[in-house]
């Protein structure tokens, strides 16, 4: 078993409550899809935890932007990057400050996972966004009805299953194209051989899709997990409110899931 989890955001209470209930499951092993940072108000202790609890991470466009440069974003989006990296760089601590730019520069920008599901063997990338842009271009569920031509384009990236997180909206694209919410999954999509399968798992600090609620996967067998846990967004929402840096919507949309 393994969980993965993505767009974290700097968001420390939903970070926390999912990684207690993976670990309830008992489950060892966490992937991180990207997007640690940005938007929210703890960046150097969701930084610690990704470190010491995820067996990797790939780069997400806001790790991009805290690293190097923001590109392609709104004002508040900027302005909370700039905050971050302000807030990383003038860290007292060598040690973690050291620990934490490492960590940062050496983000990959996509890993394969080979992994045995029942006598066949299943392989899965995992990176922040696309296939194809793997840190920057978004796929909208509703790019299998607007854009079918780029769905199918992206798939031709896709040698079996790729899981990703950027647009914080959950569910399955399948090459038809087509696209699944986990309510019409019963919140579970099995992994089958024959049949490819890009599952945006959510995200567990920023949630879009209306549901307060952080979202993780975790992976059993050949099944995959759609988890939502609920978390004290009203904590987040008051500490994103006290940096002035940081703009209140992103206080405001946490408690909507928007
Ligand atoms: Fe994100």
């Amino acid at each position: 078993m393994f969980a993965v989890i993505s767009d974290i955001h700097s968001n420390l209470e939903a970070l926390t409550a999912v990684l207690a209930d993976i670990e309830n499951r008992g489950i060892k092993t966490i992937y991180c899809l990207g997007d640690c940072l940005g938007y929210g108000p703890n960046p150097k202790e969701c930084l610690d935890l990704v470190i010491e609890k995820t067996k990797w991470c790939v780069m997400g466009n806001h790790d991009y932007a805290t690293l190097y440069e923001p590109t392609n974003f709104n004002y508040g989006a900027e302005q909370a990057s700039f905050w971050t990296r302000e807030v990383l760089e003038i860290e007292q601590q060598k040690l973690s400050r050291d620990k934490w730019w490492r960590f940062l520069g050496e983000l990959p920008m996509r890993r394969t996972l080979k992994t045995k599901l029942g006598t066949n063997t299943a392989i899965i990338d995992l990176l922040h966004a696309s296939p194809r842009r793997p840190i920057n271009e978004y796929i909208f569920p509703d790019d299998v009805y607007t854009n079918p031509v780029k769905v199918r384009v992206l798939f031709e990236h896709v040698k079996h299953i790729c899981f990703i997180g950027h647009t914080h909206l959950p569910g399955v694209f399948l090459d038809e194209p087509d696209f699944y919410l986990p309510d019409e999954l019963n919140d579970v999509y099995p992994i089958v051989d024959n049949e490819k399968a890009i599952i945006n798992i959510g995200s567990v600090g920023q949630p879009r899709d209306k549901d307060n609620r952080a979202s993780y996967v975790y992976v059993d067998g050949n099944e995959v997990h759609f988890v939502r846990i609920q978390y004290d967004f009203e904590t987040t929402a008051k500490k994103i409110i006290a940096v002035e840096q940081l703009d209140n919507f992103q206080a405001e949309r946490l408690k909507e899931g928007r």
